[in-house]
């Protein structure tokens, strides 16, 4: 009853507002347990279950065979009927319960009693594959709870192709093996669940600025075009992907730019050539949300999804799709056979996770919260408590925090804290935020930032702010905590304090949100002015800690009265007992960077295009011409020599870490092995040809804790192909493998890799296939991409 009595007055407001446009908010401006090894830990799904799919696949068929081509539009159109942020309506004469799609990817956003998890940056930064795969499961399950079938998330795309990039902290990491991981780790979660991942947005959605189209003075300005080469395309902005086809994933979302001057939504040779044909993609693809700009175009481009239904945020009532499918078919501009495939795609997931039994019925707080994220939920109009997911996700939430701090400077060991008697803490990102828990676009002055902004933000039903955890852990040993955190104060130099603190903790953070790109990598609000006023009463004994979406440029590092500096990224709702956990050493840090920090931004080379004044109406200025290749971040750096601040894959830990010297390197066969990988005829080829995934070569070591303190080891091995056998444009090294290793003080563990065929080669533009050159393959193995002390080598051809 409350139901259609909100629909209504949904309804009706929507139609009412129609001058008030409807987009995500950035423009405006029951838990199921996964099984338990013997260990406590998750037993991890080992991907998707081939023969199950191909049955779910068939069962599809037999049921789109019963559907008049209305119903089948119904199943590939979004309606507004749902109030999810996308929704599809069901078709009971084939038990088809319709389709909740749900933002996003570090929580449930349109829900009350939901986590906010670590943001994508942060799950990052830990370098720990169980903790991506136990925030995928915590995750899902709280999308379950509320009767989300999808969850929009992970994010593959933003890669990080520029650090200004305003949502890059949605994804994981501007290095595409590391984000590859993330994504499968992550996908096989979510859907170990039985809730659908959603792998977006393809593809080189890196800039924000102009991703849509606009309209200047009547005339429509295209969006962005992505001009991406073939190589660096495979090698770097599609490589994620395939980890994420490889791991099952149930959709995908196109990106709003345009790629090589083609709309992504309607890119015949990125949905249906790259996507289904080589990656072997058995899933469906969704619009982001209003990004499918033409009709029957799109649909026959490979587009199985238009959400969210309407033509545009102006106008609910049409829709390019739903009916206009039907009139298509009828007069032969689409194929009853390529609708037929579109409905296959949707329902196969649908099944093959068993969401068409007992899923739980939509939560009561998204419908309300529906209306309050477009500004239409007025005072007296029903918020219906919805039901708690939130389970014990907060202990996940806090230990993930911690993990994805990364301690970058530690002069004579000043941290972890030593029961300091007095504790100054400074800046406006250490205490609670004054203005609401559903953080505003534009950010907000005083408070904490936990998450970024836009549909990759949460609804916070609480934060632990620094402050608060600090004056808790204080209190403890009765310690004093004198605390200033108005930064135009803090600016203007520092008064108030007495006596002068033993310890200064200076918290800045830097907002970044869906919808704008960021104009500075400094932290916000006179952020260097702030450390070097406090550093100056507290010298030597200043730390400065940095809630951030991803690299921020550091003027203050080399100051001496800074002695420690952690990057905490967006660590989610237990912010402070996070940072708390890691300043007094109940964790050590064992977070490592995902991305490199520069010592200046001019040092990252790529920025964003930001086209100004007449010429921004042009549309032929917004081309993004992807001409660095796959010289981004630490490649870039590699390159042309740049020394950074802080190198890809650094981190310091409270203890120290020793490779062993006696490193090995060998190939799997012992048989010759082919340039290219031999094609096989596979049902189901998910995420490329299989043999791309086999392991050539293992390498294995041992790392040994050589300090007094436990703490975690990541290993990073890095392949560098030889440069006289591949085509200019190959980095100088790539990632190719992490382990994060525990280590009691004294311990020594063996660390092994797996190389795969895809590890080993390069993408050959003649031949359209991976090839493995011929000669010295260089293998290292080390603690961050500059510290790699040993190296070896194979020869594969
Ligand atoms: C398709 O099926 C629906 C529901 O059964 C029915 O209402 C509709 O009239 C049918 N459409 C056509 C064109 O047959
Ligand atoms: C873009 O166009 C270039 C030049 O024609 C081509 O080599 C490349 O493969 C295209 N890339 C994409 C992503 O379409
Ligand atoms: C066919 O129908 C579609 C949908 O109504 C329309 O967009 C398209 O222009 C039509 N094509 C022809 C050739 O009439
Ligand atoms: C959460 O609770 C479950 C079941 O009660 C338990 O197995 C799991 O270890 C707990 N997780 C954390 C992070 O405490
Ligand atoms: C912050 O401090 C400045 C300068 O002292 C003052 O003008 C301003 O009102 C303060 N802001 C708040 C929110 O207290
Ligand atoms: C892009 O340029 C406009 C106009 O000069 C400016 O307002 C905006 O801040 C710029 N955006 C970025 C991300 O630099
Ligand atoms: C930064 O400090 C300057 C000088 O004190 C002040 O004018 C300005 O308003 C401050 N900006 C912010 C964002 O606090
Ligand atoms: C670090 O320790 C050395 C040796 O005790 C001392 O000379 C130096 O001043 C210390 N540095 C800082 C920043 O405390
Ligand atoms: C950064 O580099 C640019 C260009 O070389 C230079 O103009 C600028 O002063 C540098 N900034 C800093 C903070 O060193
Ligand atoms: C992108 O490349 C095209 C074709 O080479 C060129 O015309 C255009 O000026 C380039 N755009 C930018 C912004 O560099
Ligand atoms: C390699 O060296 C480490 C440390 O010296 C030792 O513990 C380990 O057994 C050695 N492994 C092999 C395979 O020799
Ligand atoms: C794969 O199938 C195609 C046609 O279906 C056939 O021509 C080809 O020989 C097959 N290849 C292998 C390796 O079986």
């Amino acid at each position: 009853m409350m139901w259609s009595v909100l629909g209504v007055l949904c309804a009706t407001s929507l139609t009412a507002a129609s001058t008030h446009s409807l987009h995500r908010p950035q423009e405006r401006s029951v838990t199921t347990q996964g099984s338990l090894d013997t260990s406590g830990r998750l037993t991890k799904s080992s991907g998707l279950d081939e023969t199950k799919w191909l049955q779910s696949r068939a069962q599809a068929e037999k049921l789109c065979a019963k559907l008049n081509a209305t119903e089948k539009a119904s199943i590939v159109t979004g309606s507004m009927t749902g109030l999810c942020i996308e929704y599809i309506a069901p078709v009971e004469s084939i038990g088809f319960g319709g389709l909740c799609l749900q933002d996003g990817p570090a929580a449930i956003r349109l829900a009350d009693l939901a986590s906010v998890f670590p943001a994508g940056v942060t799950v990052a930064a830990t370098w720990d594959k169980d903790m991506m795969y136990e925030r995928g499961s915590a995750l899902a399950q709280e999308f379950k709870g509320k009767g989300a079938h999808v969850a929009l998330g992970p994010v593959a795309g933003p890669l990080g192709r520029t650090p200004w990039g305003g949502r890059n902290w949605e994804g994981f990491s501007p290095d595409p093996f590391l984000t590859g991981v993330a994504m499968d780790q992550t996908i096989r979660a979510i859907q170990s669940e039985g809730v659908q991942a959603n792998a977006k947005h393809i593809i080189g959605n890196e800039q924000e600025t102009q991703r849509k189209p606009t309209v200047v003075d009547g005339k429509r300005v295209e969006a962005y075009s992505a001009n991406i080469d073939d190589r660096t395309l495979h090698e770097l902005y599609l490589w994620p992907f395939a980890d994420a086809v490889h791991a099952g994933v149930a959709s995908v979302t196109c990106a709003y730019n345009r790629v090589n001057s083609t709309s992504a939504c309607e890119n015949e040779y990125i949905l249906t050539d790259i996507l289904k044909g080589e990656l072997g993609f058995e899933g469906y693809v969704v619009s982001d949300f209003f990004a499918s700009f033409s009709g029957i175009e799109a649909a026959n481009a490979g587009l199985d999804m238009n959400q969210p239904g309407p033509i545009s945020a102006t106008d609910l009532t049409e829709s390019l799709w739903g009916s206009n499918l039907v009139s298509a078919i009828a007069n032969g501009s689409l194929s009853e056979a390529r609708l037929d495939d579109m409905v296959r795609r949707i329902l196969t997931p649908y099944l093959y996770l068993g969401q068409d039994k007992d899923y739980p019925s939509i939560d009561p707080s998204s419908q309300s919260l529906f209306l309050e994220n477009f500004g239409l939920l007025q005072p007296g109009m029903p918020t219906p408590v919805g039901r708690d997911v939130r389970g014990n996700h907060s202990r996940l939430i806090r230990s993930i925090g911690a993990a994805g701090t990364v301690l970058l400077k530690n002069t004579n060991n000043t941290l972890p804290l030593k029961n300091p008697n007095n504790i100054g803490v400074f800046g406006n990102d250490a205490p609670d935020v004054s203005t609401g828990l559903i953080f505003p676009d534009n950010g907000f002055e005083i408070g904490t930032v936990v998450i970024g902004g836009g549909s990759g933000s949460g609804h916070n039903s609480f934060i632990v702010p620094p402050l608060d955890a600090i004056k808790d852990r204080a209190r403890r040993t009765g310690s004093t905590v004198q605390y200033i955190t108005n930064n135009t104060a803090l600016a203007a130099g520092i008064t108030g304090i007495y006596p002068w603190p033993d310890i200064c903790l200076v918290f800045l953070k830097g907002w970044a949100t869906e919808g704008m790109d960021l104009v500075s990598l400094e932290a916000d609000y006179n952020s260097t002015l702030v450390v070097e006023n406090v550093a100056s009463i507290c010298p030597k004994k200043t730390v400065v800690i940095t809630h951030s979406a991803g690299p921020n440029t550091m003027p203050w590092a080399s100051n001496p009265n800074v002695v420690a500096i952690l990057a905490a990224h967006y660590p989610g709702e237990e912010s402070g007992n996070s940072i708390v956990d890691v300043l007094y050493g109940d964790v050590n840090p064992s977070g490592r960077l995902p991305y490199t920090i520069a010592n200046n931004e001019t040092d990252y080379g790529v920025s964003i295009l930001n086209v100004t004044g007449s010429l921004a109406e042009d549309s032929s200025a917004w081309n993004v011409n992807f001409t660095e290749g796959q010289f981004i971040d630490y490649r870039h750096f590699d390159a042309n020599e740049i020394a950074p601040l802080y190198e890809f894959g650094f981190g310091l830990s409270y203890t120290t870490f020793e490779l062993a010297s006696n490193m090995s390197v060998s190939k799997v066969a012992s048989s010759s092995i082919s340039p290219y990988p031999a094609h096989v005829n596979s049902s189901l080829a998910l995420g490329g040809n299989p043999n791309l995934w086999k392991t050539l070569v293992t390498c294995s070591s041992s790392v040994k804790n050589t300090g007094s303190v436990r703490g975690a080891a990541v290993v990073q091995l890095y392949v560098s192909l030889p440069q006289d056998n591949v085509p200019v444009g190959t980095p100088i090294r790539v990632l190719r493998g992490f382990e994060k290793v525990p280590l009691q003080p004294g311990e020594t563990k063996r660390v092994s890799f797996s190389l795969t065929r895809r590890d080993l080669s390069y993408w050959d533009i003649v031949a359209q296939d991976w090839k493995i050159p011929s000669g010295e393959i260089g293998v290292s193995l080390g603690f961050s991409s500059r510290d790699l002390p040993y190296k070896s080598s194979v020869k594969i051809l």
